[in-house]
């Protein structure tokens, strides 16, 4: 009974001793050249690994790297101004505390949105949407995500009224995890190109669904980790394209190439990527 018991144990420590080598194996692993010619490239958050997330220098760092797009994320402040940010709230990523909702553009703009990240960034502001459509409109193709549409009534016709003064090109998207905010942006300008973000809960996405969104969405988006490539081809049965987002991991990227993706949204902005770069952490 006691030997069993301790073969067990010595069989169940080579499994984790197994386990810790094929880990640091695959860790220790060079990310391999991949061929991403003719896949679209997009600076998450601009280019978040090299400059202070959504802000101008982090979108203009995006342009520099070669992306094809730059994402944003927006939210509505007190006084009905789209605010360029990823969190509901200021405190991760300024020298400020609160929620965007509570605050007016002017409160925001004194806020300093870059040194959080390094300090050669002090002085960074927070942006709107206004802004970053006057800045990067036809130089980048510009990916916006509406976060938590439910905080916000009226964030879509918000969003569309900006949109609707630059003409709707492939090289404007919005998107979101809010699928009945994506109906409504689609409702109010059927020109403009959808994406829908799939949640993790979501997947895997059932065939009928797949109908349903590409109904109305250009793009349906997966986090690369929770997606099949049998998936990937049914959008792609569908007319759909897919984008996937693997901010943190690089090796996700070969993954995504060979599940024959349409883009990446990455925090390494361009591929074959750096080492030395920083990870965003959230
Ligand atoms: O574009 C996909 C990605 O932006 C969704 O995640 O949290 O970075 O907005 P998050
Ligand atoms: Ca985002």
């Amino acid at each position: 009974m006691i030997r069993g018991w301790k073969r067990r144990r010595i069989a169940f420590i080579a499994f984790l001793g197994a386990c810790l080598i094929l880990l640091v194996g695959y860790i220790s692993q060079p990310v391999k050249d991949v061929d991403v010619e003719g896949m679209i490239s997009v600076a998450h958050r601009g280019a978040a690994s090299y400059a202070p997330e959504n802000t101008h220098a982090a979108f203009q760092k995006g342009i520099e790297l070669g992306a094809d797009f730059i994402e944003a994320d927006v939210h509505l402040s007190k006084d009905g101004e789209l605010i360029i940010m990823h969190d509901e709230t200021v405190n991760r990523t300024t020298n400020g505390t609160g929620q965007i909702r509570d605050m007016t553009l002017e409160e925001l703009k004194t806020l300093e949105a870059g040194s959080h990240f390094h300090p050669d960034y002090y002085g960074e502001p927070i942006i709107t949407l206004n802004e970053l459509m006057e800045s990067f409109y036809g130089q980048v193709g510009l990916l916006i995500e509406i976060k938590h549409p439910a905080l916000y009534p009226g964030i879509e016709e918000k969003v569309a009224e900006v949109l609707s003064q630059y003409p709707a090109t492939d090289s404007v998207i919005v998107q979101s995890f809010d699928i009945d905010s994506l109906k409504r942006i689609h409702e109010l300008d059927p020109d403009l190109q959808i994406a829908v973000l799939m949640k993790a809960s979501f997947v895997p996405v059932s065939l009928w669904q797949l109908d349903e969104l590409t109904s109305f969405a250009t793009y349906i988006n997966f986090n690369i980790s929770a997606v099949s490539k049998r998936t990937i081809d049914e959008v792609h049965k569908r007319g759909g394209k897919v984008l996937v987002w693997s901010k943190k991991d690089k090796r996700l990227i070969q993954k995504a190439v060979s599940y024959d993706v349409d883009g990446i949204i990455t925090d390494f902005s361009r591929w074959p990527v750096e080492e030395d770069i920083q990870v965003v952490k959230d």
